[in-house]
C-alpha cells in the first residue's frame, strides 16, 4: 500500500507556497463552488462529510460549527490553531510553510460558512518560518482582491492575522490558547461556556486544527459524499485523507498521507520501509505522546481508523505515530515523556501540578536501579489521580502515557523495581 495524497498532493512542486504557483495547481477554485451556496448549507455539507477534527480530540467538525451561539450582537471568530507542540507532531508544519495558501483558501471557506470576518491563526513560537511564509500568502492574497472588503468580487470582509505564540505546550489547549491570545497568561479556562458560545473577547469562537480547516477546500471542491468516500472502513465514521508524522525506530520516518483506515502494518512496514536492520517492532504510540502506548501484537492488528485505535485501548489524538523497537526501555521512554508534563504542566490544578514531578522523580529512581517493588502502586495511585481529577487535558493525557506504559509492559518495571 502507498500514501494517498490529496492535502499534500502539491507539497513538492516548486514555489508551491506562491500565489501564482498555487493557483496554476488549482488553487482557489473552491471559491467558484463558495458563494454559489448560502452559509448553512455548507455547515450541513461539512457534517456530511464526517469530518471529524484533526487536532486531537477528534470531534465532528460540521457539528462544531452548528453550536454557534446566534444572535449575541457580538463578532463570530476563527481561530486557526498551529501550536503544535504535542511530542512527534510536525505536520501542520508542513502545511503552513510550503503551502500557505492552502489554509488561507480553507479560512475563506470557514469564514464563509460560520459567518466570520476576521481568523486567526495561532502558531508556536518556533515556527518563525511558517509565520513569515503565512504572512507573505496572506498579504499575496490581499493584493489580488482575495481577502480585504471583497474576495473574489464578492461583498465579504475578512481579515486574517498571524499570532505567534512563546511556545507553551499548553497554549495548544483551545481555551489556553485564547486567554493567550487576548493577552492573558495561557491556562485552561473553565468549560463551559465553550468557545462556541463565548470564546475569544467572549465572543462565539471557532478554534480548529490547520489540518482540519486545510481539508475544507476539498469538500467544497468535491463534496461531502467524495470525502466521506475516502474510507477503507466503510463502517468507519472518520473518513476522509489524514496527514500522520511518524516517527522513530522506522527506516523512513516522515510525514504521510493516508486514507481512513490505512492499517498500521502497513503504513510501518509498506509505506515507512520497516524497523531498522535487525530490529523488531515492540510498541506504537498512535497519536503523540499523550496517548496511550499499544504493543506490537495489538497495534499490528489495528487501523489508522479512529474506531480501530479506541478499541485496541488508545486515541488518534494528533496523528504523530511514534514506533519503538526492541531497544527500547519502556520505563525509561516514560520517564522521558512524564518530564515533559512535568515540564508544561501550566500549575492551575493540584493533581497534574504535583502528579507530574513525583511520577518523574519515582520513575528516575525506578531507572536508576533504586526503585522499590511499591512504587509501582504509588504511580498507578498517581495516574489514577490525574486522570480523574486534572483541571483539563493535559493532565489526563500525562495520566494515559504512564497507564498505557504501566498496562502493557509492568513486567518491565517489576524487573527494574528488583534490581
Ligand atoms: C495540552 C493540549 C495541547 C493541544 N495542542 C493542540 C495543538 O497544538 N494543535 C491543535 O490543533 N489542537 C491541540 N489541542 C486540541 C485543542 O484543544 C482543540 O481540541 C483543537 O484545536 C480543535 O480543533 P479540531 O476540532 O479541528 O481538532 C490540544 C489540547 C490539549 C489539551
Ligand atoms: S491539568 Fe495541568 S495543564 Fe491543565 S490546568 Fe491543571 S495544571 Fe494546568
Amino acid at each position: 500500500m502507498a500514501e494517498r495524497r490529496i492535502l499534500l498532493e502539491h507539497l513538492d512542486v516548486p514555489n508551491a507556497h506562491t500565489l501564482d504557483v498555487w493557483r496554476a495547481h488549482g488553487g482557489y477554485a473552491s471559491l467558484d463552488s463558495l458563494f454559489a451556496k448560502e452559509p448553512a448549507a455548507w455547515v450541513d455539507e461539512v457534517k456530511a462529510s464526517g469530518l471529524c477534527g484533526r487536532g486531537g480530540a477528534g470531534f465532528p467538525t460540521g457539528m462544531k460549527w452548528s453550536f454557534l451561539a446566534k444572535g449575541t450582537g457580538k463578532p463570530t471568530y476563527l481561530v486557526v490553531n498551529c501550536d503544535e507542540s504535542e511530542p512527534g507532531t510536525c505536520h501542520d508544519r508542513q502545511l503552513v510553510s510550503r503551502l500557505p495558501h492552502l489554509l488561507v483558501e480553507g479560512i475563506i471557506c470557514t469564514c464563509w460558512a460560520i459567518d466570520a470576518h476576521h481568523a486567526f491563526i495561532y502558531i508556536r513560537g518556533e515556527y518563525a518560518y511558517g509565520a513569515e511564509r503565512l504572512e507573505a500568502a496572506i498579504a499575496e492574497a490581499n493584493a489580488a482582491g482575495l481577502l480585504g472588503q471583497t474576495i473574489n468580487g464578492r461583498e465579504f470582509p475578512l481579515r486574517i492575522t498571524v499570532h505567534r505564540g512563546a511556545g507553551a505546550y499548553i497554549c495548544g489547549e483551545e481555551t489556553a490558547l485564547l486567554s493567550s491570545l487576548e493577552g492573558d497568561k495561557g491556562q485552561p479556562r473553565q468549560k463551559p461556556p465553550f468557545p462556541a458560545v463565548a470564546g475569544l473577547y467572549a465572543a462565539p469562537t471557532i478554534v480548529n486544527n490547520v489540518q482540519t480547516i486545510c481539508s475544507i477546500p476539498y469538500i467544497v471542491k468535491h463534496g461531502a459524499a467524495w470525502f466521506a468516500g475516502i474510507n477503507l472502513e466503510p463502517e468507519s465514521k472518520s473518513p476522509g485523507p489524514r496527514i500522520v508524522s511518524v516517527s522513530g525506530h522506522v527506516q523512513r520516518p516522515g510525514v504521510y498521507e493516508i486514507e481512513n483506515g490505512t492499517p498500521f502494518r502497513e503504513l510501518i512496514y509498506d509505506i515507512c520501509g520497516g524497523m531498522l536492520p535487525g530490529r523488531d517492532l515492540k510498541a506504537v504510540i498512535p497519536g503523540g505522546s499523550s496517548m496511550p502506548m499499544l504493543p506490537k501484537d495489538v497495534i499490528l492488528n489495528t487501523t489508522t481508523s479512529f474506531e480501530s485505535i479506541r478499541a485496541a485501548g488508545s486515541q488518534p489524538g494528533s496523528g504523530a505515530i511514534i514506533v519503538m523497537d526492541d531497544s527500547t526501555s519502556i520505563p525509561h521512554a516514560i520517564w522521558r515523556i512524564a518530564k515533559f508534563y512535568a515540564h508544561e504542566s501550566c500549575g492551575k490544578c493540584t493533581p497534574c501540578r504535583e502528579g507530574n514531578p513525583w511520577t518523574v522523580k519515582i520513575l528516575g529512581r525506578i531507572i536508576a536501579g533504586q526503585g522499590d517493588p511499591r512504587d509501582l502502586a504509588i504511580l498507578d495511585d498517581i495516574a489514577e489521580t490525574m486522570e480523574k481529577n486534572s483541571f483539563c487535558p493535559l493532565g489526563i493525557a500525562a495520566a494515559w502515557a504512564l497507564q498505557g506504559g504501566l498496562k502493557h509492559f509492568r513486567h518491565e518495571f517489576e524487573a527494574l523495581c528488583q534490581g
